[in-house]
C-alpha cells in the first residue's frame, strides 16, 4: 500500500517536470515550425505504400495499406491551433516553407485542411477494400495535398 503511494507520487512528479519542461513559453518558434514539418512527414510516409500500390510498383496489401491509411487519419486529425502562430512565415523566419499568405486567409488554409481530412476518411474506407477502392480514393488525399501546397507553401 504505502509502496503503491511512493510509485505515485514519483509519478506525479514526473508528470510534473514534464509539465515544466513542455511549458509553452518555452518552446521557441524553431521547435513550433518543426513539430509541424514532422507531421507533414508521416503524411508522406504514409500516403508512400499508398501511391506505389496505386501506381503497380508495390504489390496490392491490404493490411499495409489499411495501416497506412489509418495512420494518415490519426496524424490529420491533430489539433494544429498551436502549430500556425503568427510571425512563422517563410519571409518572418528561416528554416519554413510556410508563407505568410496562410495568415493573411486563416479561413480558407482552414478549409484546405479539412479537405484533406475529407480526403483521409475516404481513404480510410476505401484502402483495405482493394486495389480499385484505393486508386479512388488516392485523387481526393493528393489533391488536398496538392491544392494546399500550390497556396500556401513555398516552391522549393
Ligand atoms: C492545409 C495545407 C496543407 C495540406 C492539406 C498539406 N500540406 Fe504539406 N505542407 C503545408 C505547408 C504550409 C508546409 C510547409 C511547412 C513549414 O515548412 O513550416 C508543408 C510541408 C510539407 C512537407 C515538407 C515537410 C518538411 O520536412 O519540411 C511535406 C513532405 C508535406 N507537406 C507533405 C504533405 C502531404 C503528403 C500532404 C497530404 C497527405 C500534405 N502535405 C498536405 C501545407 C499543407
Amino acid at each position: 500500500m504505502s509502496t503503491h503511494r511512493i510509485a505515485l507520487s514519483s509519478a506525479a512528479l514526473a508528470l510534473a517536470g514534464f509539465v515544466v519542461a513542455g511549458d509553452v513559453a518555452a518552446q521557441s518558434a524553431a521547435d513550433t515550425v518543426a513539430a509541424r514539418q514532422s507531421q507533414f512527414k508521416l503524411l508522406a510516409f504514409n500516403i508512400g505504400p499508398l501511391v506505389g500500390m496505386a501506381q503497380g510498383n508495390m504489390p496490392y496489401d491490404a493490411a499495409m495499406a489499411q495501416a497506412a491509411a489509418d495512420n494518415l487519419v490519426a496524424v490529420a486529425s491533430l489539433n494544429q491551433a498551436r502549430l500556425w502562430p503568427e510571425g512563422t512565415d517563410s519571409m518572418a523566419m528561416d528554416g519554413t516553407r510556410a508563407l505568410p499568405a496562410i495568415w493573411d486567409d486563416l479561413e480558407d488554409f482552414t478549409t484546405k485542411f479539412e479537405a484533406l481530412r475529407t480526403g483521409v476518411a475516404e481513404m480510410q474506407t476505401a484502402a483495405g477494400q482493394d486495389l480499385d477502392a484505393l486508386r479512388g480514393a488516392l485523387g481526393g488525399v493528393g489533391g488536398a495535398c496538392t491544392a494546399c501546397h500550390d497556396a500556401y507553401r513555398q516552391p522549393q
